[in-house]
């Protein structure tokens, strides 16, 4: 048998709805092969989400997971509990004695895109996230396809949104948690422009949708959020959508423009531990 027979033979792909989603059953020392990484990146592609249930990869091993799907990028450094090396990954946590800004995971608890506010760098094309600790109550990641809410509008809707652009900030992105001027400088300059359809090589189209979406260009202010609204309400419909109820070990990649994500709230002392790293994006055209 040759290594993409015996791959073929010991992995399983499990779709969990129509229009997003798929589990992929795997021994664990699959994980880390090159076959293992392009079914991913096709999966995620064609799904906006995979799981590996209880795949129970170390820090170490995640991020050689991480970089069999591309080039990782650190995108949170200088967030709390976030790491100065490129080759790490975040802690998410509410912890107070680890982040003494917890707006900043509060503002998870919306949807939303990893890194879309970040003017120098392309959006993170898949984020890979890992249960260290779940929560006792809550804490569950709800995914909304941006692939699927994109297939199902009309050509008409097609033809309109794809000559508008977003603007995305951080503001916007935690607007439910903090006003804007209680925030830290930092924060409030995380502002940058982005297509509202993303157009992927293979021609495959998604929308860039998200709490951080806050106006579209040459549109009254009202009227464009309005329509960023409408369009996240068509996301997150039941087809569109698919929540995860971790266990510890359990593995979850998305195609960070094509699926928003979104934690049900949890608290501080749930003791809730995440483990994300990030594969970084290539600009694509508009
Ligand atoms: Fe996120």
């Amino acid at each position: 048998m040759t290594r993409a027979e015996i791959l073929a033979a010991d992995v399983k792909v499990e779709p969990i709805k129509p229009a997003v989603g798929a589990v992929i059953h795997a021994d664990r020392s699959q994980l880390l092969s090159k076959e293992v990484a392009q079914l991913t990146l096709r999966l995620i592609e064609a799904h906006g989400v995979v799981v590996f249930p209880c795949a129970g990869l170390s820090d170490q091993e995640q991020q050689a997971f991480t970089e069999n799907l591309g080039a990782s990028v650190n995108f949170t450094k200088s967030a709390p509990g976030g790491n100065k090396s490129e080759s790490a990954g975040y802690n998410i946590t509410l912890d107070p004695k680890i982040n003494n800004e917890p707006e900043y995971v509060q503002g998870t608890f919306f949807y939303h895109m990893d890194g879309m506010p970040l003017a120098n760098m392309p959006p993170p094309r898949a984020s890979v996230l890992s249960c260290r600790k779940k929560s006792p109550s809550g804490g569950q990641t709800e995914f909304a396809s941006t692939f699927a809410a994109y297939d199902a509008l009309s050509d008409e809707e097609k033809a309109e949104y794809a000559k508008l652009r977003v603007i995305h900030s951080l503001v916007a992105g935690v607007r439910e948690v903090k006003p804007a001027e209680e925030l830290q400088p930092h924060m409030r300059s995380r502002k940058t422009e982005r297509p509202l359809v993303w157009t992927y090589p293979s021609g495959r189209k998604s929308l860039l949708l998200g709490y951080t979406a806050d106006e579209v260009l040459g549109m009254p202010k009202a009227e464009g959020r309005a329509l960023l609204a409408r369009l996240l309400e068509w996301a997150g419909q039941p087809a569109f959508s698919y929540r995860h109820h971790w266990q510890e070990g359990d593995l979850v990649v998305w195609d960070n423009c094509g699926a928003l994500h979104r934690v049900i709230p949890y608290t501080a002392n749930s003791g809730r531990l995440m483990h994300r790293t990030s594969v970084a994006g290539v600009e694509l055209a508009a």
